[in-house]
């Protein structure tokens, strides 16, 4: 490790106290910052809870102040603080202020999602002609990698510093038979926060048994800071022209329909609210909203280069967040599952739709659907995906 490696890396298992050069907090005062890699204990269960190990809080701070926490209990992304227009800091994610909350339900807030984001039908595929059952856990279908996906398990951290950013990698290894797939998988996670305000999350994995793969990151935006109204107003821009149908239980009908003069086109900047109650429209009421595959133009991308997937913008604070990606597909969820039962960071209600996901993925249910991209990893292969998530200000 050389010295400038040395110099920027402070990781320690001490609670909510940074140490060594480098690693002081925000400021977020809009002053230039000394970027840094803080770690701290988040929670440390007993051995026989549901996770048995010790769960840090990870810190990672740029030079113009912007900080992102996250967890290695799911990959969870718990906070982004991140300027608007007039140089004020605020959250501008969904969470809980503590692992407590994660542990006793979570809509997948923040989380890494897998071994299979998004559904399988019936929680059945057929792979080199032997049958896999998975666990149902959502209506009829199997969602996000069954009763304990990889946003439910302890992944082991390293931090790191390297010509992008700083980071930490995330590792787990997902067992042969875990939640029904198959395959020894092991799995690596990246979050890197760069100089200019890129968050990037690079995936990584290989397996001993063709297995199908699907990994995304389950943030729930709110550029207005601090969840403190609903996402209707957002501005957002997808870089598709064609979706996904699904049926009434959001399962794909293998359909790749365009968008143009429907309400799923968001060719140019169109805010969220401006069409999702359109009457009518069976998949706006199959998803009670949103929560859609949108076919990405991201042909062509590679880890070096992906591709433009989507920008959001927050009117009245400036805020936005531009997508780049490598994978074929993005869910847009306007999360329309919230309904005010859940009290998350600071004591905040999340209301209907006060959240949205935009989960960079290949198409939901692929393993039943020929016709889709390959989700399949085989031996001797790599899975290489990065999503790179841009912060900024509008005037
Ligand atoms: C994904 C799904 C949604 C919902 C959320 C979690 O975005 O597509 O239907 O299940 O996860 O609540």
């Amino acid at each position: 490790m050389g010295a400038t490696k040395r110099r920027l890396i402070c990781v320690g298992y001490v609670s909510a106290i940074a140490f060594g050069i480098g690693c002081a907090p925000a400021s977020q005062s809009g002053a230039p910052m000394t970027p840094g890699i803080k770690s701290e204990v988040f929670a440390n269960l007993p051995n026989g809870s549901p996770t048995g190990q010790l769960v840090e809080l990870f810190t990672l701070t740029n030079a113009h102040g912007i900080e992102v926490k996250f967890t290695n209990y799911g990959g969870i992304i718990t906070s982004i603080k991140t300027p608007d227009r007039a140089g004020h800091f605020a959250d501008i994610v969904l969470g809980y202020d503590n692992l407590a909350g994660y542990l006793a339900s979570s809509p997948y807030f923040g989380a890494i999602v897998g071994r299979y984001a998004n559904r399988i039908a019936r929680g059945h595929f057929t792979l080199d002609g032997a049958t896999y059952t998975l666990a149902v856990n959502n209506g009829p279908n199997s969602l996000h990698g069954g009763l304990r996906g990889f946003d439910k398990v302890v992944w082991t951290a390293r931090p790191f510093q390297d010509r992008e950013g700083q980071g930490v990698t995330l590792d787990y290894l997902s067992l042969d038979g875990e939640e029904g797939y198959p395959g020894n998988l092991r799995v690596a996670v990246t979050y890197t926060l760069t100089p200019d305000d890129r968050l990037i999350v690079d995936y990584l994995a290989t397996t001993d048994k063709a297995t199908p793969i699907n990994l995304s990151q389950h943030t729930y935006w709110n550029l207005a800071g601090d969840a403190s109204r609903d996402i209707l107003g957002h501005v957002l821009t997808i870089n598709a022209g064609a979706m996904t149908p699904v049926d009434s239980t959001l399962i794909p009908s293998g359909e790749i329909v365009p968008t143009a003069g429907t309400p799923f086109d968001f060719w140019t900047p169109t805010a969220i609210g401006a069409r999702i109650d359109q009457k009518g429209n069976v998949q706006l009421q199959y998803g009670n909203g949103y929560d859609h595959n949108f076919v990405l133009n991201t042909r062509g991308s590679s880890v070096e280069e992906p591709r433009f997937a989507a920008r959001v913008t927050e009117p009245t604070t400036g805020r936005t967040l531009e997508i780049y990606t490598t994978e074929p597909g993005l869910q847009f969820y306007s999360g329309n599952f919230l309904d005010g039962s859940i009290t998350g960071k600071g004591g905040r209600v999340y209301g209907f739709r006060y959240g949205l996901a935009l989960e960079t993925q290949h198409y939901p249910d692929s393993p039943n659907h020929p016709n889709f991209p390959t989700t399949v990893l085989r031996p001797g292969e790599k899975y290489r995906s990065r999503t790179v998530f841009k912060f900024g200000v509008t005037q």
